[in-house]
Protein backbone atom coordinates (compact mmCIF):
# COMPACT_ATOMS: atom_id res chain seq x y z
CA UNK A 1 0.00 0.00 0.00
CA UNK A 2 1.41 3.34 -0.66
CA UNK A 3 1.13 6.97 1.01
CA UNK A 4 -2.01 7.95 -0.60
CA UNK A 5 -4.25 9.99 2.26
CA UNK A 6 -7.50 9.29 1.75
CA UNK A 7 -8.29 12.81 0.20
CA UNK A 8 -5.95 12.69 -2.30
CA UNK A 9 -7.83 9.63 -3.25
CA UNK A 10 -11.10 10.90 -2.96
CA UNK A 11 -9.56 13.47 -5.74
CA UNK A 12 -7.85 10.76 -7.86
CA UNK A 13 -11.58 9.27 -8.00
CA UNK A 14 -13.19 12.27 -8.69
CA UNK A 15 -11.10 12.86 -11.10
CA UNK A 16 -10.49 9.45 -13.21
CA UNK A 17 -14.53 8.49 -12.42
CA UNK A 18 -15.79 12.13 -14.07
CA UNK A 19 -15.74 15.44 -13.82
CA UNK A 20 -16.85 16.81 -10.85
CA UNK A 21 -20.27 18.23 -11.30
CA UNK A 22 -20.05 21.70 -12.20
CA UNK A 23 -23.73 22.26 -11.43
CA UNK A 24 -24.67 25.01 -8.75
CA UNK A 25 -26.76 24.04 -6.10
CA UNK A 26 -28.94 26.63 -6.89
CA UNK A 27 -28.69 28.08 -10.75
CA UNK A 28 -30.34 31.92 -11.44
CA UNK A 29 -31.99 32.49 -14.77
CA UNK A 30 -29.76 36.05 -14.99
CA UNK A 31 -26.66 34.42 -14.67
CA UNK A 32 -27.16 30.72 -16.23
CA UNK A 33 -30.34 29.79 -18.10
CA UNK A 34 -31.01 33.39 -20.00
CA UNK A 35 -27.74 32.88 -21.24
CA UNK A 36 -27.50 29.65 -21.95
CA UNK A 37 -31.23 30.06 -23.76
CA UNK A 38 -30.19 33.40 -25.96
CA UNK A 39 -27.00 31.73 -27.14
CA UNK A 40 -28.52 28.21 -27.79
CA UNK A 41 -32.86 28.65 -28.72
CA UNK A 42 -33.11 32.64 -29.59
CA UNK A 43 -31.83 32.62 -32.74
CA UNK A 44 -34.96 30.78 -33.62
CA UNK A 45 -37.04 31.37 -30.74
CA UNK A 46 -37.51 35.59 -30.94
CA UNK A 47 -40.32 37.48 -32.06
CA UNK A 48 -40.55 36.99 -35.89
CA UNK A 49 -38.65 33.73 -35.75
CA UNK A 50 -38.99 30.69 -37.22
CA UNK A 51 -39.61 28.66 -34.44
CA UNK A 52 -43.55 29.11 -32.70
CA UNK A 53 -42.95 31.07 -29.72
CA UNK A 54 -40.03 33.16 -28.29
CA UNK A 55 -37.86 32.47 -25.50
CA UNK A 56 -36.26 35.86 -24.50
CA UNK A 57 -36.93 36.64 -20.79
CA UNK A 58 -37.27 35.21 -17.80
CA UNK A 59 -41.43 34.89 -18.35
CA UNK A 60 -41.05 33.58 -21.75
CA UNK A 61 -38.61 30.66 -19.89
CA UNK A 62 -40.32 30.28 -16.60
CA UNK A 63 -43.84 29.77 -18.07
CA UNK A 64 -42.90 26.68 -20.34
CA UNK A 65 -40.08 25.82 -18.47
CA UNK A 66 -41.52 21.89 -18.01
CA UNK A 67 -42.01 21.54 -21.42
CA UNK A 68 -38.58 22.85 -22.20
CA UNK A 69 -36.92 20.33 -19.23
CA UNK A 70 -38.48 17.47 -21.27
CA UNK A 71 -37.22 18.54 -25.20
CA UNK A 72 -33.49 19.63 -23.76
CA UNK A 73 -33.21 16.45 -21.74
CA UNK A 74 -34.28 14.18 -24.86
CA UNK A 75 -32.32 16.48 -27.35
CA UNK A 76 -35.27 17.27 -29.38
CA UNK A 77 -34.28 20.52 -29.31
CA UNK A 78 -32.11 22.89 -30.37
CA UNK A 79 -32.17 20.82 -33.08
CA UNK A 80 -28.90 19.13 -34.20
CA UNK A 81 -28.36 15.64 -35.83
CA UNK A 82 -24.83 15.11 -36.92
CA UNK A 83 -23.15 12.48 -34.61
CA UNK A 84 -21.00 14.53 -31.95
CA UNK A 85 -18.03 16.01 -33.14
CA UNK A 86 -17.99 18.93 -31.52
CA UNK A 87 -14.30 20.82 -32.90
CA UNK A 88 -16.10 19.64 -36.34
CA UNK A 89 -18.83 22.38 -37.48
CA UNK A 90 -19.20 25.65 -36.60
CA UNK A 91 -21.84 27.12 -34.14
CA UNK A 92 -22.56 23.48 -32.92
CA UNK A 93 -26.24 23.76 -30.96
CA UNK A 94 -25.78 20.53 -29.04
CA UNK A 95 -25.74 20.87 -25.65
CA UNK A 96 -23.48 19.13 -23.53
CA UNK A 97 -24.44 17.24 -20.34
CA UNK A 98 -23.50 19.87 -18.25
CA UNK A 99 -25.90 22.02 -19.84
CA UNK A 100 -28.67 19.84 -19.76
CA UNK A 101 -27.94 19.29 -16.03
CA UNK A 102 -28.18 22.67 -15.36
CA UNK A 103 -31.24 23.53 -16.53
CA UNK A 104 -33.05 20.59 -15.08
CA UNK A 105 -31.58 21.71 -12.19
CA UNK A 106 -32.93 25.47 -12.52
CA UNK A 107 -36.63 23.56 -12.94
CA UNK A 108 -35.95 21.27 -10.45
CA UNK A 109 -35.28 24.29 -7.60
CA UNK A 110 -37.81 26.65 -7.93
CA UNK A 111 -36.76 28.71 -11.51
CA UNK A 112 -34.96 31.07 -9.28
CA UNK A 113 -34.96 34.58 -11.16
CA UNK A 114 -31.11 35.88 -9.99
CA UNK A 115 -30.75 39.79 -10.66
CA UNK A 116 -32.14 40.13 -13.85
CA UNK A 117 -30.74 43.69 -13.89
CA UNK A 118 -27.39 42.45 -14.43
CA UNK A 119 -28.04 39.99 -17.57
CA UNK A 120 -26.92 41.71 -20.80
CA UNK A 121 -29.27 43.00 -23.32
CA UNK A 122 -30.29 40.27 -25.92
CA UNK A 123 -29.22 40.57 -29.66
CA UNK A 124 -31.67 42.55 -31.77
CA UNK A 125 -32.77 41.05 -35.05
CA UNK A 126 -33.93 44.29 -36.70
CA UNK A 127 -36.98 43.89 -38.77
CA UNK A 128 -36.85 40.37 -38.07
CA UNK A 129 -34.15 39.50 -39.90
CA UNK A 130 -31.10 36.92 -38.59
CA UNK A 131 -28.50 38.63 -39.92
CA UNK A 132 -29.08 42.14 -39.96
CA UNK A 133 -30.82 44.40 -42.40
CA UNK A 134 -30.49 43.02 -46.02
CA UNK A 135 -29.03 44.38 -49.68
CA UNK A 136 -32.32 43.41 -51.20
CA UNK A 137 -35.99 42.18 -50.09
CA UNK A 138 -37.32 39.99 -53.02
CA UNK A 139 -41.00 38.75 -52.52
CA UNK A 140 -43.35 36.32 -54.40
CA UNK A 141 -45.35 38.06 -56.91
CA UNK A 142 -48.69 36.11 -55.93
CA UNK A 143 -49.69 34.53 -52.73
CA UNK A 144 -50.28 30.48 -53.38
CA UNK A 145 -53.09 28.62 -51.90
CA UNK A 146 -52.08 25.27 -50.42
CA UNK A 147 -55.27 23.79 -49.67
CA UNK A 148 -55.83 21.89 -45.71
CA UNK A 149 -54.93 18.49 -46.99
CA UNK A 150 -54.28 16.15 -49.86
CA UNK A 151 -51.30 15.06 -51.29
CA UNK A 152 -47.85 17.45 -51.26
CA UNK A 153 -47.03 19.29 -53.77
CA UNK A 154 -44.32 20.55 -55.84
CA UNK A 155 -44.42 24.01 -57.31
CA UNK A 156 -42.26 26.69 -59.15
CA UNK A 157 -41.95 29.93 -58.88
CA UNK A 158 -40.48 33.11 -60.20
CA UNK A 159 -38.89 35.78 -58.14
CA UNK A 160 -38.16 38.91 -59.92
CA UNK A 161 -34.42 40.27 -59.55
CA UNK A 162 -33.36 41.01 -62.51
CA UNK A 163 -30.58 43.36 -61.66
CA UNK A 164 -28.40 45.08 -64.07
CA UNK A 165 -24.86 44.30 -63.00
CA UNK A 166 -23.48 40.82 -62.07
CA UNK A 167 -23.92 39.91 -57.86
CA UNK A 168 -21.97 38.08 -55.29
CA UNK A 169 -24.11 36.53 -52.62
CA UNK A 170 -22.87 35.80 -49.35
CA UNK A 171 -26.21 34.94 -47.37
CA UNK A 172 -29.80 34.14 -48.41
CA UNK A 173 -32.97 34.20 -45.68
CA UNK A 174 -36.15 32.95 -46.77
CA UNK A 175 -39.68 33.81 -44.82
CA UNK A 176 -42.04 32.08 -45.75
CA UNK A 177 -45.62 33.25 -44.65
CA UNK A 178 -47.41 30.31 -43.53
CA UNK A 179 -44.29 28.22 -41.95
CA UNK A 180 -46.45 25.61 -41.45
CA UNK A 181 -47.12 24.21 -44.82
CA UNK A 182 -43.66 25.15 -46.32
CA UNK A 183 -41.39 21.96 -46.33
CA UNK A 184 -38.59 23.24 -48.35
CA UNK A 185 -37.43 25.50 -50.84
CA UNK A 186 -34.56 25.51 -53.51
CA UNK A 187 -33.63 28.78 -54.81
CA UNK A 188 -32.11 27.99 -58.35
CA UNK A 189 -31.64 30.68 -60.88
CA UNK A 190 -32.71 31.81 -64.34
CA UNK A 191 -32.60 34.39 -66.53
CA UNK A 192 -35.09 37.06 -66.68
CA UNK A 193 -37.56 37.07 -69.15
CA UNK A 194 -40.60 39.12 -70.50
CA UNK A 195 -42.37 39.81 -66.97
CA UNK A 196 -45.16 38.99 -68.45
CA UNK A 197 -44.85 35.18 -69.04
CA UNK A 198 -45.52 34.91 -65.23
CA UNK A 199 -48.46 36.41 -65.14
CA UNK A 200 -50.69 34.97 -63.62
CA UNK A 201 -48.32 32.08 -62.20
CA UNK A 202 -49.38 30.33 -59.50
CA UNK A 203 -46.23 27.75 -59.42
CA UNK A 204 -45.74 25.14 -62.48
CA UNK A 205 -45.59 21.58 -61.65
CA UNK A 206 -43.04 19.30 -61.16
CA UNK A 207 -38.98 19.00 -61.83
CA UNK A 208 -39.94 19.57 -65.68
CA UNK A 209 -40.40 23.20 -65.16
CA UNK A 210 -36.76 23.39 -64.59
CA UNK A 211 -36.21 22.76 -68.32
CA UNK A 212 -38.76 25.09 -68.72
CA UNK A 213 -37.06 28.27 -68.63
CA UNK A 214 -35.41 30.22 -70.56
CA UNK A 215 -31.51 29.57 -69.69
CA UNK A 216 -32.68 26.32 -67.39
CA UNK A 217 -31.28 26.15 -64.19
CA UNK A 218 -28.31 24.39 -65.14
CA UNK A 219 -24.96 26.15 -66.14
CA UNK A 220 -22.21 23.75 -67.44
CA UNK A 221 -22.80 20.41 -67.83
CA UNK A 222 -25.04 19.62 -65.04
CA UNK A 223 -24.37 21.80 -62.79
CA UNK A 224 -27.05 23.82 -61.28
CA UNK A 225 -27.13 27.42 -60.26
CA UNK A 226 -28.32 28.00 -57.02
CA UNK A 227 -28.05 30.22 -54.38
CA UNK A 228 -29.04 27.30 -51.65
CA UNK A 229 -32.65 26.72 -50.25
CA UNK A 230 -34.80 26.90 -47.19
CA UNK A 231 -35.53 24.20 -45.02
CA UNK A 232 -37.17 24.75 -41.27
CA UNK A 233 -34.79 25.83 -38.38
CA UNK A 234 -32.16 26.16 -41.05
CA UNK A 235 -30.00 29.37 -39.96
CA UNK A 236 -28.84 31.19 -42.54
CA UNK A 237 -24.88 32.80 -42.12
CA UNK A 238 -22.73 34.35 -44.45
CA UNK A 239 -20.05 32.86 -46.47
CA UNK A 240 -16.71 33.02 -44.60
CA UNK A 241 -13.67 34.42 -46.44
CA UNK A 242 -14.43 36.08 -49.51
CA UNK A 243 -16.66 33.60 -50.63
CA UNK A 244 -19.40 34.06 -52.31
CA UNK A 245 -22.02 32.59 -54.72
CA UNK A 246 -22.94 34.17 -58.20
CA UNK A 247 -25.97 36.15 -59.38
CA UNK A 248 -25.43 37.39 -62.75
CA UNK A 249 -27.30 40.77 -64.10
CA UNK A 250 -31.12 40.39 -65.58
CA UNK A 251 -31.54 36.81 -63.58
CA UNK A 252 -34.52 36.18 -61.39
CA UNK A 253 -34.70 33.76 -58.71
CA UNK A 254 -36.53 30.64 -59.49
CA UNK A 255 -37.93 28.72 -56.77
CA UNK A 256 -39.12 25.44 -55.86
CA UNK A 257 -41.08 24.72 -53.15
CA UNK A 258 -42.61 21.56 -51.91
CA UNK A 259 -45.47 22.11 -49.66
CA UNK A 260 -46.86 19.43 -47.32
CA UNK A 261 -50.68 19.92 -46.35
CA UNK A 262 -51.19 20.73 -42.67
CA UNK A 263 -54.83 20.48 -41.92
CA UNK A 264 -55.47 23.90 -42.32
CA UNK A 265 -55.74 25.42 -45.58
CA UNK A 266 -52.98 28.35 -46.17
CA UNK A 267 -51.64 31.43 -48.06
CA UNK A 268 -48.14 31.28 -48.71
CA UNK A 269 -46.29 34.42 -50.00
CA UNK A 270 -42.72 34.46 -49.34
CA UNK A 271 -40.13 36.92 -48.49
CA UNK A 272 -36.62 36.57 -48.81
CA UNK A 273 -33.70 38.75 -48.15
CA UNK A 274 -29.97 38.53 -49.95
CA UNK A 275 -27.04 39.76 -48.67
CA UNK A 276 -24.36 41.04 -50.95
CA UNK A 277 -20.77 40.30 -50.82
CA UNK A 278 -18.34 44.03 -51.73
CA UNK A 279 -16.32 42.47 -54.34
CA UNK A 280 -15.87 39.12 -56.38
CA UNK A 281 -14.92 35.80 -54.86
CA UNK A 282 -11.26 35.01 -55.84
CA UNK A 283 -12.35 31.52 -55.50
CA UNK A 284 -15.84 29.22 -57.01
CA UNK A 285 -17.59 27.72 -54.82
CA UNK A 286 -18.83 23.90 -56.20
CA UNK A 287 -20.94 21.62 -55.07
CA UNK A 288 -20.21 17.82 -55.07
CA UNK A 289 -23.30 15.94 -54.61
CA UNK A 290 -23.42 12.24 -54.01
CA UNK A 291 -25.29 10.14 -54.91
CA UNK A 292 -25.86 12.60 -57.65
CA UNK A 293 -29.18 14.02 -58.63
CA UNK A 294 -30.80 13.23 -54.95
CA UNK A 295 -30.05 9.92 -55.25
CA UNK A 296 -32.02 9.61 -58.54
CA UNK A 297 -28.98 7.55 -60.77
CA UNK A 298 -29.31 4.98 -57.70
CA UNK A 299 -31.96 2.97 -58.79
CA UNK A 300 -33.81 3.70 -55.55
CA UNK A 301 -36.39 0.80 -54.91
CA UNK A 302 -36.67 -0.66 -51.38
CA UNK A 303 -38.90 -3.47 -50.82
CA UNK A 304 -41.56 -3.44 -48.12
CA UNK A 305 -40.46 -4.55 -45.39
CA UNK A 306 -36.23 -3.88 -45.82
CA UNK A 307 -34.72 -2.64 -42.85
CA UNK A 308 -31.14 -2.04 -44.07
CA UNK A 309 -31.22 -0.82 -47.56
CA UNK A 310 -28.45 0.81 -48.50
CA UNK A 311 -27.38 3.36 -51.64
CA UNK A 312 -23.88 4.59 -51.97
CA UNK A 313 -21.39 6.56 -54.69
CA UNK A 314 -18.25 7.64 -54.56
CA UNK A 315 -15.76 10.39 -56.40
CA UNK A 316 -12.34 10.73 -56.24
CA UNK A 317 -10.81 14.08 -56.09
CA UNK A 318 -8.87 14.72 -58.69
CA UNK A 319 -7.16 18.50 -57.34
CA UNK A 320 -6.89 19.47 -53.82
CA UNK A 321 -10.36 21.23 -52.35
CA UNK A 322 -11.31 22.50 -49.32
CA UNK A 323 -14.86 21.27 -47.69
CA UNK A 324 -16.78 24.38 -46.45
CA UNK A 325 -20.17 23.14 -45.69
CA UNK A 326 -22.03 19.88 -45.99
CA UNK A 327 -25.84 18.82 -45.56
CA UNK A 328 -28.15 16.00 -46.53
CA UNK A 329 -31.49 15.72 -47.67
CA UNK A 330 -34.03 12.56 -47.90
CA UNK A 331 -37.65 11.84 -47.30
CA UNK A 332 -39.02 9.85 -44.43
CA UNK A 333 -37.64 6.30 -44.18
CA UNK A 334 -34.15 7.25 -44.39
CA UNK A 335 -31.64 6.40 -41.79
CA UNK A 336 -28.62 7.16 -41.34
CA UNK A 337 -26.02 9.05 -44.06
CA UNK A 338 -22.20 8.76 -44.07
CA UNK A 339 -20.28 10.36 -45.75
CA UNK A 340 -16.21 9.52 -45.21
CA UNK A 341 -13.14 10.68 -47.18
CA UNK A 342 -10.31 7.91 -47.41
CA UNK A 343 -7.09 10.67 -48.04
CA UNK A 344 -4.09 9.64 -50.07
CA UNK A 345 -1.96 8.57 -46.71
CA UNK A 346 -4.44 6.03 -45.99
CA UNK A 347 -6.43 8.14 -42.98
CA UNK A 348 -10.27 8.56 -42.87
CA UNK A 349 -12.06 11.46 -41.73
CA UNK A 350 -15.73 11.37 -41.12
CA UNK A 351 -17.15 14.72 -43.35
CA UNK A 352 -20.92 14.19 -42.02
CA UNK A 353 -22.63 11.26 -40.06
CA UNK A 354 -26.15 11.82 -39.47
CA UNK A 355 -27.37 8.56 -37.26
CA UNK A 356 -30.67 9.43 -36.89
CA UNK A 357 -32.04 10.89 -40.11
CA UNK A 358 -35.30 13.17 -39.43
CA UNK A 359 -36.62 14.99 -42.62
CA UNK A 360 -38.07 18.00 -41.05
CA UNK A 361 -34.11 19.57 -40.39
CA UNK A 362 -32.35 19.52 -43.23
CA UNK A 363 -29.92 21.65 -41.96
CA UNK A 364 -26.69 22.64 -43.99
CA UNK A 365 -23.97 22.25 -41.68
CA UNK A 366 -20.71 24.33 -41.86
CA UNK A 367 -17.31 23.10 -41.16
CA UNK A 368 -15.41 25.46 -38.46
CA UNK A 369 -12.38 25.60 -40.49
CA UNK A 370 -11.83 24.57 -43.78
CA UNK A 371 -11.19 21.30 -43.76
CA UNK A 372 -8.53 20.06 -46.98
CA UNK A 373 -9.20 17.28 -48.68
CA UNK A 374 -5.96 16.11 -50.82
CA UNK A 375 -6.30 15.37 -54.64
CA UNK A 376 -6.55 11.36 -54.64
CA UNK A 377 -9.05 11.54 -51.42
CA UNK A 378 -11.89 9.68 -52.18
CA UNK A 379 -15.25 10.31 -50.87
CA UNK A 380 -18.03 7.84 -50.33
CA UNK A 381 -21.19 8.55 -49.71
CA UNK A 382 -23.40 6.15 -47.98
CA UNK A 383 -27.48 6.40 -47.11
CA UNK A 384 -29.50 3.56 -45.65
CA UNK A 385 -33.10 3.38 -45.57
CA UNK A 386 -35.31 1.26 -43.25
CA UNK A 387 -38.53 0.47 -44.59
CA UNK A 388 -39.83 -2.32 -42.15
CA UNK A 389 -42.61 -1.27 -39.80
CA UNK A 390 -39.99 -0.75 -36.72
CA UNK A 391 -39.34 2.57 -38.23
CA UNK A 392 -41.29 5.04 -36.62
CA UNK A 393 -40.97 7.25 -39.38
CA UNK A 394 -42.78 5.21 -42.14
CA UNK A 395 -45.52 6.89 -42.89
CA UNK A 396 -46.75 3.49 -44.73
CA UNK A 397 -48.67 1.26 -42.57
CA UNK A 398 -47.66 -1.43 -43.18
CA UNK A 399 -45.00 -0.72 -45.29
CA UNK A 400 -44.83 -0.62 -49.03
CA UNK A 401 -42.42 -0.82 -51.78
CA UNK A 402 -40.54 2.66 -51.68
CA UNK A 403 -38.97 4.02 -54.93
CA UNK A 404 -37.37 7.39 -55.83
CA UNK A 405 -39.82 10.19 -56.53
CA UNK A 406 -40.94 13.90 -55.27
CA UNK A 407 -43.66 12.71 -52.75
CA UNK A 408 -42.19 12.72 -49.60
CA UNK A 409 -43.29 9.08 -49.06
CA UNK A 410 -41.19 8.66 -52.43
CA UNK A 411 -37.72 8.60 -51.15
CA UNK A 412 -34.39 10.46 -52.24
CA UNK A 413 -30.68 10.60 -50.44
CA UNK A 414 -27.77 12.37 -51.36
CA UNK A 415 -25.22 14.51 -49.09
CA UNK A 416 -23.75 17.19 -51.11
CA UNK A 417 -20.54 19.18 -50.04
CA UNK A 418 -19.82 22.21 -50.86
CA UNK A 419 -16.40 22.58 -51.85
CA UNK A 420 -13.22 25.12 -53.39
CA UNK A 421 -10.95 23.93 -55.70
CA UNK A 422 -7.46 24.87 -53.59
CA UNK A 423 -6.19 26.55 -56.66
CA UNK A 424 -8.56 28.26 -58.60
CA UNK A 425 -7.19 27.16 -61.78
CA UNK A 426 -8.41 23.91 -61.15
CA UNK A 427 -11.85 24.39 -60.98
CA UNK A 428 -12.40 23.08 -64.28
CA UNK A 429 -10.78 19.63 -63.52
CA UNK A 430 -13.12 18.91 -60.44
CA UNK A 431 -16.15 20.22 -62.46
CA UNK A 432 -15.40 17.49 -65.13
CA UNK A 433 -14.65 14.78 -62.35
CA UNK A 434 -18.19 15.68 -60.87
CA UNK A 435 -19.58 15.56 -64.46
CA UNK A 436 -18.47 12.09 -65.15
CA UNK A 437 -19.07 10.68 -61.70
CA UNK A 438 -22.97 11.61 -62.45
CA UNK A 439 -22.14 10.08 -65.73
CA UNK A 440 -20.72 7.11 -64.42
CA UNK A 441 -23.68 6.18 -61.51
CA UNK A 442 -25.79 7.30 -65.19
CA UNK A 443 -24.16 4.29 -66.95
CA UNK A 444 -24.98 2.22 -64.16
CA UNK A 445 -28.45 3.07 -64.11
CA UNK A 446 -29.06 2.80 -67.51
CA UNK A 447 -26.66 0.38 -68.32
CA UNK A 448 -28.23 -2.29 -69.37
CA UNK A 449 -30.34 -0.32 -72.76
CA UNK A 450 -28.81 -1.76 -75.19
CA UNK A 451 -27.59 -5.25 -73.61
CA UNK A 452 -24.21 -3.93 -73.59
CA UNK A 453 -23.81 -2.26 -70.47
CA UNK A 454 -21.26 -3.80 -68.18
CA UNK A 455 -22.29 -1.45 -65.52
CA UNK A 456 -24.71 -3.31 -63.83
CA UNK A 457 -25.84 -1.61 -60.24
CA UNK A 458 -23.36 -2.11 -57.34
CA UNK A 459 -20.58 -2.84 -60.26
CA UNK A 460 -17.79 -1.93 -61.17
CA UNK A 461 -16.62 1.74 -61.34
CA UNK A 462 -14.27 1.48 -63.71
CA UNK A 463 -14.13 3.09 -67.38
CA UNK A 464 -14.29 -0.37 -69.75
CA UNK A 465 -17.36 -0.91 -71.21
CA UNK A 466 -18.85 2.23 -71.49
CA UNK A 467 -19.79 3.20 -75.10
CA UNK A 468 -22.78 4.76 -76.36
CA UNK A 469 -24.27 1.39 -77.71
CA UNK A 470 -26.21 0.88 -75.12
CA UNK A 471 -28.32 3.72 -75.93
CA UNK A 472 -29.18 2.49 -79.30
CA UNK A 473 -32.64 0.91 -77.74
CA UNK A 474 -33.60 -0.41 -81.15
CA UNK A 475 -30.41 -1.38 -81.92
CA UNK A 476 -30.91 0.22 -85.40
CA UNK A 477 -27.33 1.71 -84.94
CA UNK A 478 -28.10 5.03 -84.56
CA UNK A 479 -29.44 7.18 -81.65
CA UNK A 480 -31.89 9.66 -81.86
CA UNK A 481 -32.62 12.26 -78.72
CA UNK A 482 -35.34 10.27 -77.70
CA UNK A 483 -33.08 7.16 -77.14
CA UNK A 484 -31.29 9.07 -74.48
CA UNK A 485 -32.57 9.72 -71.15
CA UNK A 486 -33.53 13.67 -70.69
CA UNK A 487 -30.77 14.50 -68.24
CA UNK A 488 -28.30 13.32 -70.81
CA UNK A 489 -30.27 14.11 -74.13
CA UNK A 490 -28.73 17.94 -74.64
CA UNK A 491 -25.41 17.18 -73.66
CA UNK A 492 -24.83 13.99 -75.28
CA UNK A 493 -26.48 15.24 -78.80
CA UNK A 494 -24.07 18.22 -78.32
CA UNK A 495 -20.84 16.58 -77.76
CA UNK A 496 -21.48 13.52 -80.04
CA UNK A 497 -23.73 15.18 -83.21
CA UNK A 498 -20.65 16.17 -84.99
CA UNK A 499 -22.53 17.43 -88.21
CA UNK A 500 -25.12 18.64 -86.45
CA UNK A 501 -27.93 16.73 -88.21
CA UNK A 502 -30.23 15.61 -85.04
CA UNK A 503 -28.68 11.73 -84.73
CA UNK A 504 -25.99 10.19 -83.45
CA UNK A 505 -24.81 7.51 -86.18
CA UNK A 506 -22.40 5.16 -85.99
CA UNK A 507 -19.78 6.52 -86.90
CA UNK A 508 -20.44 9.50 -84.48
CA UNK A 509 -21.30 6.66 -82.09
CA UNK A 510 -17.75 5.84 -81.32
CA UNK A 511 -17.40 8.96 -79.89
C1 LIG B 1 -32.56 26.11 -35.43
C2 LIG B 1 -33.73 26.67 -34.88
C3 LIG B 1 -34.12 26.27 -33.46
C4 LIG B 1 -33.32 26.28 -32.33
C5 LIG B 1 -31.87 26.69 -32.21
C6 LIG B 1 -34.19 25.84 -31.25
N1 LIG B 1 -35.44 25.58 -31.70
FE1 LIG B 1 -37.01 24.89 -30.61
N2 LIG B 1 -38.14 24.80 -32.31
C7 LIG B 1 -37.75 25.23 -33.56
C8 LIG B 1 -38.85 25.03 -34.50
C9 LIG B 1 -38.81 25.40 -35.99
C10 LIG B 1 -39.90 24.46 -33.77
C11 LIG B 1 -41.28 24.04 -34.32
C12 LIG B 1 -41.23 22.72 -34.98
C13 LIG B 1 -41.23 21.59 -34.04
O1 LIG B 1 -41.94 21.64 -33.01
O2 LIG B 1 -40.55 20.60 -34.31
C14 LIG B 1 -39.43 24.33 -32.40
C15 LIG B 1 -40.18 23.80 -31.36
C16 LIG B 1 -39.81 23.81 -30.03
C17 LIG B 1 -40.64 23.35 -28.95
C18 LIG B 1 -42.03 22.80 -29.09
C19 LIG B 1 -41.94 21.30 -29.27
C20 LIG B 1 -43.28 20.66 -29.39
O3 LIG B 1 -43.31 19.43 -29.29
O4 LIG B 1 -44.27 21.36 -29.61
C21 LIG B 1 -39.93 23.55 -27.79
C22 LIG B 1 -40.42 23.25 -26.38
C23 LIG B 1 -38.65 24.10 -28.16
N3 LIG B 1 -38.60 24.25 -29.53
C24 LIG B 1 -37.64 24.42 -27.28
C25 LIG B 1 -36.36 24.84 -27.66
C26 LIG B 1 -35.29 25.08 -26.73
C27 LIG B 1 -35.40 24.98 -25.22
C28 LIG B 1 -34.21 25.44 -27.47
C29 LIG B 1 -32.81 25.77 -26.99
C30 LIG B 1 -32.24 24.91 -25.98
C31 LIG B 1 -34.60 25.43 -28.86
N4 LIG B 1 -35.92 25.05 -28.93
C32 LIG B 1 -33.76 25.72 -29.93
C33 LIG B 1 -36.52 25.73 -33.90
C34 LIG B 1 -35.44 25.84 -33.04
Amino acid sequence: MNKTTPFALLLLVSTVVGQPSTTPARPTFAEHIGPLVRQSCMDCHRPQGPAPFALVTYTDVAKRADMLKAVIETRYMPPWHPADQSDHFLSNRRLSDDQIALFTKWVETGKTRGDLSKMEKPKKYPGGWSLGKPDLVIKMRKPFRVPADGRDLYRFFVVPIDLPEDKWVKAVEMRPSARSVVHHALFFLTESSDQDEYEGDTGRRGFGGLRGFRGGAFGRGFEIRGLGGYVPGNQPQFLRDDLALELPKHHDLLMQMHFHPSGKAETEQSTIGIWFADEPPSQRIKQIQLPSLFGFMSGLDIPAGESNYKIEQSLTLPVDVDGISVGGHAHYICSTMHLTAKLPDGSTKTLLHIPEWDMDWQTEYHYKDRLPLPAGTELKCEITYDNSAQNPANPNSPPIRVRWGRQSTDEMGSVTLRVVAKNEADTDRLNDAIEQSMIESLSQRFGGFGGLGGFGRGGSSGRGGRSLDRFDKNNDGKIVPDELPSVLRKRHMRRYDKNNDGVIDAEEMKG
